[in-house]
């Protein structure tokens, strides 16, 4: 089965509404002709009622860049995957490394919010990423494999019927899992890892998601990679079998650059 390609926008810390309008009117004449790509916009919490409004009728899906992972109740600050579903969205980030670095997350609570987001019906976005330090002593793979076992213990496949509709919040095809393989170091960094070295993570933790589950789910699991991905980038990236598609940071705050994104997966 030809997995989907998949551009998801992660707009961090960014914006406040009318900023999101104004880039919404760009973005959403500028993809006009996308179709067979999957577009995603991750804003940030407090914009994700504004998003989904502007992106009604449209194929383009909302996500959270986080989530908690209960349901409801005594837990101030925080905001929950049924919260996040009426809000109209398909997607959530899980375990981004700067959730990791700065928040503490560790793979045991990013392993209850996964399993949250899918109890709930929403597709995790699992990013995972060794830092330079790591790379450098020749680590990467180890930390790869920590991070997804850790993050998918108990974690079983239950692929998703095949779903008709294209609603905002409908079920999307496949397992339920994207993993946004996001080295550290390249992550803002404007240094990207070169293509080949990210199909090699890409089918590394492939290989992995065989060994876990197995081997049918594994190919039909969507992986991304994430780190200064930019227009000028991204041609080599969309080349290799195992990528599927791209997590954006900073180029996706420019309508322009990331609607060129996806016309260029567009292209593959
Ligand atoms: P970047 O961010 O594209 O700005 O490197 C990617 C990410 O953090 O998801």
């Amino acid at each position: 089965m030809a997995r989907q390609k998949l551009l998801v926008a992660n707009w961090k810390m960014h914006f406040v509404r009318a900023q999101a309008s104004e880039y919404l009117k760009v973005f959403t004449e500028r993809v006009r002709g996308v179709h067979k790509t999957e577009l995603v916009l991750a804003p940030p919490f407090t914009l994700l009622e504004t998003v989904g409004r502007a992106l009604e009728g449209t194929a383009i899906r909302l996500a959270a860049q986080d989530l908690f992972y209960e349901r409801e109740g005594a837990f101030t600050g925080e905001i929950s995957p049924i919260m996040l579903k009426d809000l109209g969205c398909s997607y959530v980030i899980v375990g981004h490394s700067e959730r990791r670095r700065l928040l503490g997350e560790t793979d045991e609570l990013i392993n209850k919010k996964l399993k949250a987001a899918r109890d709930a019906g929403l597709v995790p976005i699992l990013c995972v990423g060794e830092t330079l330090e790591e790379r450098r002593a020749g680590k990467t793979q180890r930390v790869l494999e920590a991070q997804v076992r850790g993050a998918l213990a108990g974690v079983h496949p239950h692929p998703q019927p095949l779903s008709p509709s294209r609603e905002r919040g409908a079920g999307v095809r496949g397992p339920h899992l994207v993993i946004a393989y996001e080295p550290v170091w390249a992550i803002g960094t404007g240094i990207n890892a070169e293509p080949e070295e990210a199909e090699a993570s890409a089918l590394f933790i492939r290989e992995l998601l065989a060994q876990l589950w197995n081997a049918e789910t594994a190919t039909t699991v969507r992986i991304l990679y994430g780190g200064s991905v930019k227009p000028a980038n991204f041609e080599g990236f969309l080349r290799h079998p195992n990528i599927d598609g791209a997590l954006v940071g900073g180029a996706s705050l420019d309508p322009e650059a990331f609607a060129q994104l996806a016309q260029m997966a567009e292209r593959v």
